[in-house]
């Protein structure tokens, strides 16, 4: 599949999530490309139609810029309670609909809105589905003071850690002043085991794991056919 016909596809999810978007509800949007388009689908909505929401929160500055370029407010999670809904991109999502995200170095925050949700729904283009997690190395936010120790013990577990870099070369600094430590090992074979290992290891902020969350994910094919497949 190339870009153009991938970014086709994100934006038909996108905009089929955009649709169920409650007017005047408590609205999380995540991070990325295809939630970018699902950001337009909204400006699209408030334009067209009576609809604007109570509150928004978002997972990056990247986010916020676009919602409030199209006259959204936004405002930051410690004021609100829960958001009623959180629309976010995913890097793979497997049959149980557990994921692995972190892509764009956002998986922080972006658990964060995602725990504080009702709802959670992914949209992702068809290139994302695999059966069990594997096919992307895992994000691992880890904190400066510790993160040689981490990046050791990683290896010695086998994980293939990697430096996340930025475009010059040098370690990606997350929004928290944190570094990525990506793991190339490939496939996952127990997530949960993986997680529970990253959930207890000091010096990990979080990890690009999110398992039993997701409620829904919307998934644009290439036959034209747009799958919603909920968590049973
Ligand atoms: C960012 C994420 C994104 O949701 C994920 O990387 C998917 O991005 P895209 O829609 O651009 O493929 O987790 O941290």
């Amino acid at each position: 599949m190339d870009k153009t016909e991938q970014d086709q596809l994100k934006k038909e999810a996108a905009t089929k999530a955009a649709k169920v978007v409650k007017s005047n509800s408590v609205l999380g949007v995540g991070t990325g490309s295809t939630v970018a388009f699902f950001i337009d689908a909204l400006g699209e909505r408030k334009e067209k139609e009576d609809f604007n929401l109570k509150h928004i929160v978002t997972t990056s500055n990247r986010s916020k810029k676009q919602l409030e370029g199209l006259g959204f407010k936004v405002d930051e999670l410690a004021d609100i309670d829960q958001a009623d809904l959180t629309v976010d991109g995913a890097d793979r999502v497997d049959d149980n609909l557990d994921g692995i995200k972190g892509g764009g170095g956002a998986l922080t925050l972006e658990k964060n809105v995602a725990i504080n949700s009702k709802k959670i729904i992914w949209i992702v283009d068809e290139s994302k589905l695999v059966h069990h997690l594997s096919g992307f190395p895992l994000p691992v936010e880890v904190l400066p003071v510790s993160a040689e120790q981490n990046f050791k013990r990683f290896e010695e577990e086998g994980l293939k850690p990697q430096w996340r870099l930025d475009e010059n070369g040098e370690r990606y600094v997350t929004h928290y002043g944190n570094y990525i430590i990506d793991l190339a090992a490939d496939p996952i074979p127990v997530p949960h085991g993986l997680a529970d290992y990253l959930d207890h290891t000091v010096g990990v902020v979080e990890h690009g794991l999110f398992l039993d969350m997701c409620d829904e994910v919307i998934i644009a094919h290439s036959d034209g056919t747009i799958e919603d497949k909920k968590r049973k």
